[in-house]
C-alpha cells in the first residue's frame, strides 16, 4: 500500500518535472569536457542557458548506470563501455571546472532512461551552488585506449593508456595475470590464451604521470576501467606494469641439432638464459619443447650449461612448471629478471638450462673391433666426446645398444678404462644411471658435462653390443684341434691373456668363444714354453668368468692387464682335451725310452720331480699301449739326457692314473729349474720283452 502511494507520487512528480524542465527543451544538453575526446571527461549539463557541472561525494550517486544514461543521451549508444570514474577521480584526471554546479544529486537511474531528467531521483528544484571542489562527476563513453610499449613482440610490453591527451603507464600494484587478461582482451590479443602480467617495469620505464595506481580485475571485464582502478600517482615508474599476450620467444643455441641446445628467452629485447637449478625438470622441458614446436614425452634437459654457457643475463630462476603450460611465462618462477640485469639470483651461467626436444643424444662407437663395438662417443658442441666408465653398468649398456639399433643380449658387454682407446675432447657424462628401459641416455641420471670434472680419458668406456671379440689360437698350437695360445684382437693387434686367477670357468668361456661348447673334462689350460710366448700387449688379466658368459668381455677382469703380468703367464688352451703327442726315445725297443712330448711345434722332455708310476701309466695310456697300468717310471735321464737345445716342457706331474691328457695332471709348466739329467723315461710293457706290443 505504502509502495503504491510512493509510486503514484513519484509518477506525478516525474510528469511535473518533465513538463517544467529548466533544461534546454525536453532533452538535457550535456557534454564531457577535459578528456582526450568528446566521449570522456567531466560532465556538464546546460541549465537555464548555462553550462554547469555536477559534483558528487558518494559513489552511489553517480554510478555506471547513470553513466550509461549520459552516454546514451550523448549518442554513444549502449554497446560501448560507459564508465563512471568514482568520486574525487574526475578532477585528478581531467582538471577542474570553474562553472557553477549541482551537488549530490541521487539520480537513481535504471539505465534505460533516454535522459537524466527522467531518472527517478531527478528534481527540478535543485539550485546551483559552488559545488564540492574536486568532486566533479566524470565518465567515459568509450573504451580505454591501451598500447604496449618496448615489448619483445608486438604482443608484449609496458601497458600504457591514453588519457588526458597522452599515454601513461600503469602502476603494478595488484597487477596480476587477471589484469593482464583484461589488457590482452582489450587489445584483441587473446588468441594465444597467454596473458602474463609483469611487474617492476619489466619492459622498461615509461615517462610522465602514472594515472592508475592499482587495478583489481576479475579477468572478464571489458575494460580496465571496470576493474575498480585507484587513481593516484604515488607510484614510481620502476613499478610500471607490463603484459605479454603472446608466447615468450625462445630459441635453442649451440646444440648439435636444431631441436636441442641452451635455452634462451627474449625478454625486454635481449636474449637471456634460464637457470638450470637442481629442480629444473622434465616438466619445464616439456613446456619449452612445445614452445619450439616439438611435443615429445621423451624430451629431456640439462642444468649446468651442458650446451655451454650463455652470455648476457639470466632471465628466469626457479622455473617450476606443471608440464601443461603452453608458455614458460605461465609457469611459476621468481620474477623474471629485468633486461640486462646483472642480478643473477645466486645462479650463474654455469647453470644455464639446455633441452633436447627430440630426446636423441647423438652417439657413435669408435675404434672397436666390429661395427657393434668401440669407444662410446657423444656429439657435443660440434665435437665428439666420451663417456666415463665410472659408474657405468649393464643398464646403461642396454640403453646404448638400443640407441644404436643393436640388440642388447646376454653377450653384450662394456669395457672400462679406455679399452677401445682413449678419446679426445670432453668427457660428457660420468656415473651414468640408466634404469635400462630409457630410449636415450639423456633420460638417464648422471653427472653430465661440465660436472664430469675431472674428465679423465683413461676411464673412457667401450661398449660391445654383440659381444664379438675376435679371438684366435696362436703359439704353434693346432688351432683346428683347439690347442694353442689364446689371442684377443685389441687395438688392431692380437694380444694375450694373463693366467693370473685364470681357472676352469674362464677356460669354459674362452673355449666357447673359440667354438667349443661343452668342453670335456680332459680339456685344460697351460703355460707355453718360452719360444711359444706371445708378443705385444697382454690384453686381459684376472679374468673372472662364472662359466655361463657368451663372451669373455662379460667376465670382468683388468683390461688391458697391468704390468704385473709377463708373457711367461700367457694362457694356452687345449679345448678338446686331445691327448698329447708323445714318443719314447733312447730305449732298446719302442715301448721304453725317454719321454718326449710334442709341444708348441717342438719335441720336449719332462722333469722327474715327483714323477711316479701313476704318471707313467697316463703316458703309456696316451701312447695307446695295452695294460698301461703296468708301466714303470724312470727318472734321472735313465734313457739318456736330451740335447741341451731340447726344451723341458713340464715338471711335477700329479696324475692319479686315470687321466687321458698330461694337462689334466696339473703339472707345473715351464720347468726352468730342471736339467735334462732329470728327463723322465717309461717302460710301457715291462712284461713284453722282447716281444712287441703296439
Ligand atoms: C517537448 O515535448 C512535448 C511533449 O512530448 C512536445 O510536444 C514538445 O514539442 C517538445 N518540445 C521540444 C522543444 O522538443
Ligand atoms: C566534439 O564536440 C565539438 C563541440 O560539440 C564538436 O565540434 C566536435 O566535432 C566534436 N568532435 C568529435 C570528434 O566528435
Ligand atoms: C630443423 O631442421 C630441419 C631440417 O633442417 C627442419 O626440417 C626442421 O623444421 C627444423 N626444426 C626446427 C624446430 O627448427
Ligand atoms: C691338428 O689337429 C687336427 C685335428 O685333430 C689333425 O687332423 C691335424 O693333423 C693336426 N695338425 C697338426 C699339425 O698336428
Ligand atoms: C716297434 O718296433 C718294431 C721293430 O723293432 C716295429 O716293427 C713296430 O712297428 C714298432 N711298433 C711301433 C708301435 O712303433
Amino acid at each position: 500500500m505504502i509502495c503504491l502511494v510512493i509510486f503514484l507520487l513519484g509518477l506525478a512528480y516525474q510528469t511535473l518535472a518533465q513538463g517544467n524542465s529548466p533544461f534546454h527543451g525536453n532533452a538535457t544538453q550535456a557534454r564531457l569536457v577535459g578528456g582526450s575526446s568528446n566521449a570522456t571527461g567531466l560532465l556538464e549539463v546546460l541549465y537555464k542557458g548555462d553550462w554547469m557541472h555536477i559534483s558528487s561525494t558518494s559513489a552511489s550517486y553517480f554510478t555506471q548506470t547513470e553513466a550509461k544514461v549520459v552516454c546514451n543521451m550523448l549518442g554513444y549508444g549502449n554497446s560501448l563501455t560507459a564508465y563512471a570514474f568514482g568520486p574525487g577521480n574526475g578532477n585528478k584526471l581531467f582538471g577542474s571546472l570553474h562553472s557553477q554546479g549541482l551537488v549530490n544529486i541521487q539520480f537513481n537511474c535504471q539505465g534505460t532512461e533516454p535522459d537524466l531528467t527522467q531518472c527517478r531521483g531527478w528534481s527540478n528544484s535543485f539550485s546551483p551552488s559552488a559545488g564540492y571542489q574536486g568532486y566533479d562527476v566524470a565518465l567515459s563513453c568509450e573504451r580505454t585506449q591501451l598500447r604496449l610499449q618496448d615489448g619483445d613482440t608486438s604482443h608484449s610490453g609496458r601497458v600504457e593508456m591514453f588519457i588526458k591527451g597522452d599515454w601513461h603507464s600503469i602502476c603494478d600494484t595488484g597487477f596480476d595475470d587477471s589484469e593482464a587478461q583484461v589488457v590482452c582482451n582489450m587489445l584483441g590479443l587473446h588468441s594465444t590464451g597467454i596473458a602474463k602480467a609483469y611487474r617492476g617495469s619489466h619492459f622498461g620505464q615509461g615517462a610522465g604521470e602514472i594515472v592508475i595506481g592499482s587495478l583489481t580485475c576479475k579477468g572478464n571485464e571489458a575494460d580496465i576501467m571496470e576493474c575498480n582502478p585507484a587513481f593516484d600517482s604515488s607510484c614510481n615508474h620502476r613499478n610500471d606494469a607490463g603484459v605479454n599476450c603472446d608466447s615468450t620467444p625462445v630459441r635453442l643455441v649451440d646444440g648439435p641439432t636444431n631441436t636441442s641446445g641452451r635455452v634462451e628467452v627474449l625478454h625486454g629485447g635481449t636474449w637471456g638464459t634460464i637457470c638450470g637449478d637442481s629442480n629444473f625438470d622434465s616438466k619445464a622441458v616439456q613446456v619449452i619443447c612445445r614452445m619450439i614446436g616439438v611435443n615429445n614425452p621423451h624430451a629431456f634437459g640439462y642444468g649446468y650449461a651442458y650446451y655451454g654457457e650463455g652470455q648476457g643475463y639470466i632471465v628466469i630462476n626457479q622455473l617450476r612448471c606443471d608440464g601443461t603450460e603452453s608458455d614458460i611465462s605461465t609457469c611459476r618462477s621468481y620474477e623474471w629478471n629485468p633486461p640486462g640485469s646483472s642480478s643473477s639470483f645466486g645462479c650463474s651461467h654455469t647453470q644455464d638450462a639446455g633441452v633436447n626436444c627430440n630426446g636423441q643424444t647423438l652417439i657413435r662407437l669408435s675404434d672397436g673391433v666390429s661395427e657393434q663395438s668401440g669407444r662410446l662417443e657423444v656429439l657435443h658442441n660440434g665435437h665428439w666426446g666420451t663417456v666415463s666408465s665410472y659408474g657405468f653398468d649393464n643398464h646403461d649398456l642396454a640403453v646404448v645398444c638400443r640407441m644404436l639399433g643393436y640388440e642388447y643380449s646376454a653377450n653384450s658387454f662394456y669395457m672400462p678404462n679406455g679399452y677401445y682407446g682413449q678419446g679426445i675432447g670432453e668427457v660428457l657424462v660420468r656415473d651414468l644411471a640408466c634404469h635400462g628401459m630409457e630410449s636415450d641416455i639423456g633420460l638417464c641420471g648422471g653427472n653430465w658435462w661440465p660436472k664430469t670434472n675431472p674428465g679423465d680419458h683413461n676411464q673412457d668406456v667401450g661398449v660391445n653390443c654383440d659381444g664379438v671379440i675376435p679371438i684366435r689360437l696362436g703359439g704353434d698350437g693346432n688351432a683346428t684341434a683347439g690347442v694353442g695360445r689364446v689371442e684377443i684382437l685389441h687395438n688392431s693387434q692380437y694380444g694375450t691373456v694373463c693366467s693370473s686367477n685364470f681357472d676352469r670357468l674362464d677356460l669354459v668361456v674362452v673355449c666357447r668363444m673359440l667354438g667349443y661348447n661343452n668342453i670335456p673334462t680332459s680339456a685344460y689350460w697351460y703355460h707355453g714354453p718360452t719360444y711359444a710366448q706371445g708378443l705385444g700387449e697382454i690384453t686381459v688379466t684376472n679374468l673372472a668368468c662364472n662359466g655361463i658368459e657368451g663372451s669373455i668381455g662379460q667376465c670382468g677382469g683388468q683390461w688391458p692387464a697391468t704390468r704385473s703380468c709377463s708373457h711367461d703367464n700367457d694362457v694356452f688352451v687345449n679345448c678338446l682335451g686331445a691327448s698329447e703327442k708323445i714318443r719314447l726315445v733312447g730305449g732298446s725297443n719302442n715301448f721304453t725310452g725317454r719321454v718326449e712330448i710334442y709341444h708348441a711345434g717342438q719335441w720336449g722332455t719332462i722333469c722327474d720331480n715327483s714323477f711316479d708310476r701313476t704318471d707313467a701309466v697316463v703316458i703309456c695310456r696316451i701312447m695307446g699301449f695295452q695294460n698301461p697300468e703296468r708301466a714303470v717310471a724312470y727318472t734321472r735321464a735313465h734313457f739318456g739326457a736330451a740335447d741341451s737345445h731340447v726344451p723341458m716342457v713340464m715338471t711335477d706331474l700329479q696324475c692319479n692314473g686315470l687321466e687321458t691328457t698330461l694337462g689334466q695332471c696339473n703339472p707345473t709348466w715351464q720347468s726352468k729349474y730342471c736339467t735334462h739329467n732329470q728327463d723322465i723315461g717309461v717302460d710301457c710293457c715291462p712284461s713284453c720283452q722282447p716281444s712287441i706290443v703296439g
